[in-house]
């Protein structure tokens, strides 16, 4: 079901918000149901308890890869573009990849994992990550994929929180010129965490400690089993996967998707926004660690069809050309990727987009943080040669699918602007107070005021906190956590985070779990983290700490701790040791003025006479970095 033209855009949206039902079960009708719904749409803001599809059978699997293998059994499914650039093509047909999902569900069949059991990935991109993640969904098992870069005591916490059972992992795996040995960080990360088996798929041939009680080989695991395996029949609102996510508080929340919404959500909106058709070859650069790589490399692109291209490198490897070249090896028709890698490839030299044929490109996108007009001007200009939408995909975890985007070639683009909502998205803004702002060139708080269907239902364990984070702060209301503008033809443009999130090269990090990580380090009294923009990553990451130790002495010693309890990703750039910081009469830390010192941003610094101590502006900005 694609939209085709402006009016019919309008058309449609409107219907999606009249008339929910009605609109959806339309587009319901494009997939595979073992049986059909008998209610399309219940529940909204206020009872946290929302519903799609309620009374529908099926299984996402066979949307995603039985109905193609009907159709075309040797059309490409998945094009897998490995670290280190080779001139063959490696792939998998429908055919082939319904044969390894099968084989390896079956494994984890043979291990006793059944329907509703969480299954934790800490895997490298390569195929064996999608085949794992679809073997889940085949099976009924919850999946919980935790991005590679991430500690072993985030991934420790991770599997935890989940109740994993199974653990998948590979040996090692080289991102660029850097090895990740993640067999060995899972070993550390269950130390603290108890899974009851460990599948270890070959990549690397690193030597790695092997328990012969616990760990078991990929390649023993589904030597013996049977390419086929019946799709196990679920609820539409039967849990899919958890994914982590950051929040304003200390500990990462497991967003919890269900089927049924998910399905339709994710693929609906793939299809508008791309405008992609049976002979697109689509690229989404990103690592299924994240929702982008759940939803826009391995669903979505499946259920509808098309060959999706999976890239286990970064974008710099052997050299800042890598991305060009694989679209030009692979005659990519529809290329995702994030600002970041953008504006990181743009400071590397234009001279890395010249002599590679890029004429193959229809479409550009972009998710992840905002995009600055430069950035933008140069992707259009350099990559898509002005001749390719591009669409800038504002979306999150929680919402499962994209929210508000062009759709390539139908609607007017304007840099930086996600520009107007999908269908069935019905975006408000508010003032602090709540109030709904009306017309048009406002700026306020984004809120939705309608249910979706790819939305997170829960946070896994823990409702309340998920009632609390999105649902309490404006009655009736979801909140998105971001600022927006609505320019005066109703475009909409994110301005970014409100809260304590920050967004780092496009992954997003609470300020909180930072902070916390670094407190644990007993030369270390408090400390407060924030944002400043940064010319590449978009934010950087700056912490004020209070300590008696200073100089490298102590920096380099909380990078190493940040490092340990979450990730590279999570460590501050920026380190300033500082004797006090500003806190208002009742003790609470004015991050307000945290990031004004930090962005050198010294002359709107705004009321500072609710401070305890107002000198203590003066002595930041002197110690300033
Ligand atoms: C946050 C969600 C959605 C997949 C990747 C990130 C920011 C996302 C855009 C965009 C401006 C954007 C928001 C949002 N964000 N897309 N096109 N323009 N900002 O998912 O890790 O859940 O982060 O990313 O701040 O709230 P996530």
């Amino acid at each position: 079901m694609q939209i085709k033209s402006f009016e019919e855009y309008q058309s449609w949206h409107k219907e999606s918000i009249e008339s929910p039902d009605t609109f959806w079960a339309k587009v319901a009708e494009n997939f595979e149901w073992e049986t059909k719904w008998k209610k399309v749409k219940s529940g909204d803001f206020n009872d946290i308890n929302f519903k799609w599809f309620e009374g529908a059978k099926l299984n996402i699997t066979v949307n995603a890869i039985d109905r193609h293998v009907k159709k075309s059994p040797h059309k490409k499914a998945v094009i897998f573009e490995p670290n280190q650039p080779t001139a063959s093509q490696e792939f998998l047909t429908y055919q082939q990849l319904s044969d390894e999902v099968c084989r390896f569900s079956n494994g984890l069949k043979s291990l006793g994992v059944q329907k509703g059991d969480v299954v934790c990935l800490y895997m490298g991109m390569t195929p064996e990550l999608l085949v794992a993640t679809l073997a889940c969904a085949r099976i009924g098992a919850i999946h919980s994929v935790v991005f590679g870069g991430f500690s072993a005591t985030a991934l420790s916490d991770r599997i935890n929180d989940a109740k994993a059972k199974i653990l998948i992992t590979h040996d090692s795996v080289f991102r660029g010129t850097k090895e990740i040995n993640l067999k060995d960080i899972c070993d550390e990360a269950l130390k603290t965490s108890s899974v009851e088996n460990t599948i270890v798929a070959r990549r690397s041939m690193k030597n790695v400690n092997f328990n012969v009680d616990n760990d078991i080989w990929w390649h023993d695991l589904v030597d013996k089993q049977l390419t086929t395996c019946a799709p196990e029949i679920m609820d539409a609102e039967d849990p899919l996967f958890i994914l982590y996510t950051s929040g304003s508080t200390g500990k990462p929340k497991g967003l919890m998707h269900s089927t049924a919404g998910y399905m339709v959500g994710t693929t609906f909106t793939f299809q508008n926004v791309f405008q992609t058709d049976e002979n697109s070859i689509y690229w989404c650069t990103a690592d299924i660690g994240w929702i982008t790589g759940h939803s826009y490399l391995v669903y979505a692109p499946l259920i509808s069809g098309v060959t999706t291209v999976m890239f286990e490198g970064v974008p710099t490897y052997p050299d800042a050309s890598r991305f060009w070249k694989v679209v030009e090896k692979h005659k990519i028709t529809h290329f995702y990727t994030a600002p970041t890698a953008i504006r990181a490839l743009e400071a590397c030299g234009i001279e890395y987009t010249k002599n590679v044929d890029l004429g193959s490109l229809k479409v550009l996108g972009t998710v992840g943080e905002p995009i600055n007009v430069e950035a933008w001007e140069w992707y259009n200009e350099n990559i898509g040669k002005k001749k390719c939408p591009i669409v800038d995909t504002w979306w999150q975890t929680e919402t499962g699918a994209m929210m508000i985007s062009s759709l390539a070639g139908i609607t007017k683009t304007k840099p930086c602007f996600a520009t107007l909502p999908l269908p069935g998205v019905d975006p408000v803004l508010v003032d602090a107070e709540g109030k709904e702002i009306e017309g048009n060139n406002v700026e306020g708080n984004l809120c939705m005021k309608n249910p979706w269907p790819s939305q997170a239902r829960t946070i896994y364990g823990d409702h309340d906190r998920f009632i609390a984070t999105y649902f309490s702060t404006y009655k009736g209301m979801y909140f998105t956590g971001d600022g927006c503008r609505r320019d005066e033809d109703g475009f909409y443009r994110i301005t970014g985070r409100v809260d304590d999130v920050i967004n780092v090269s496009g992954h997003r990090i609470g300020t909180a779990e930072i902070e916390n990580a670094i407190n644990e380090h007993e030369e270390v009294f408090e400390s407060a983290v924030v944002g400043y923009p940064h010319d590449i990553k978009g934010q950087g990451i700056y912490a004020f700490v209070i300590s008696d130790v200073s100089g490298e002495q102590i920096t380099e010693k909380i990078k190493k701790i940040v490092t340990e309890k979450i990730g590279s990703l999570a460590r501050p750039e920026k380190i300033q040791v500082v004797k006090n910081l500003p806190k208002t009469r009742s003790g609470k830390i004015m991050r307000r003025i945290l990031r004004k010192v930090a962005a050198n941003d010294y002359e709107n610094l705004g009321d500072t006479s609710t401070l305890l101590d107002p000198k203590v502006v003066e002595e930041l900005i002197e110690g300033k970095l």
